[in-house]
């Protein structure tokens, strides 16, 4: 059955750094969507399922594991995510509710591309882009300095890509990814380094022209 009739919900994907503001960006729009009358939902990668479990062990520095299993993981999950019968994405899009997700293929293009080939991890991924690509990508960008202050002031750890020098690389990759990608990707980057109101306004301007 759809919720909103007979269109397809929307997929929209929040991409950054750590502490670039996504979580709290997907939220405010989450709001404001859910005031306009848009049925829609909030997810995250890595997941909750067991495959995100055991992501987050190696993220926390309790697993280790080599660089390539790692990206098998982030990928693996992300099927899942998209594909499993109790919470998938592909379903919830299926039934006219628009979702929102916090990370997708861009961050294992911007992550792991710091250790692995971009055009691998780019093919490793095509079993995602072919089932869904998103309808748009928002790309929060904000300079490793502020992300550090952020990520400082709030978390008592600090986890395994959370380092101000891997970070400056993740940056460097996204903006690779986005440039080579800009042919078949909806992407639109948003300057971060403003208060949470002013980056919530734009990219609800971003939104409105998506849904209209
Ligand atoms: P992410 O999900 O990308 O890691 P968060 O939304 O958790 O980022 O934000 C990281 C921290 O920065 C949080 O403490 C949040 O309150 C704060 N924050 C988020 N957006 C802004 C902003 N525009 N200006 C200043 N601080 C922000
Ligand atoms: P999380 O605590 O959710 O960070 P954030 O709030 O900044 O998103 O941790 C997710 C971490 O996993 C983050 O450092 C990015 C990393 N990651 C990858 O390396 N590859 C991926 O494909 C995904 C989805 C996340």
């Amino acid at each position: 059955m759809l919720e909103n009739g007979n269109q397809r919900g929307k997929f929209i994907v929040f991409e950054g750094i750590d502490g670039s503001g996504k979580s709290t960006q997907v939220r405010i729009l989450q709001e404001r969507l859910k005031a306009a009358g848009v049925y829609c939902d909030t997810t995250m990668e890595p997941t909750g399922s067991p495959i995100g479990s055991l992501i987050r062990q190696v993220l926390t520095g309790r697993l280790k594991m080599d660089k390539r299993v790692i990206a098998s993981l982030f990928t693996a999950d992300r099927l899942d995510h998209l594909l499993n019968d109790v919470n998938g994405i592909l379903a919830e899009i299926n039934q006219g509710i628009t979702v929102i997700s916090d990370r997708y293929y861009f961050s294992s293009y911007a992550y792991q591309g710091v250790d692995l080939p971009l055009e691998r991890l780019i093919r490793d991924n095509e079993i995602c882009s072919d089932i869904l690509r998103p309808s748009l990508n928002i790309y929060i960008d904000i300079s490793p300095d502020v992300a550090m202050e952020r990520i400082a002031k709030n978390r008592f750890q600090q986890e395994l890509f959370e380092k101000k020098a891997f970070l400056v690389q993740v940056h460097k990759k996204y903006l690779e990814a986005f440039a080579k990608l800009k042919q078949e990707e909806n992407i639109v980057k948003i300057d971060g380094n403003r208060s949470e109101q002013d980056v919530a306004d734009e990219i609800w301007i971003e939104v409105s022209r998506l849904l209209s």
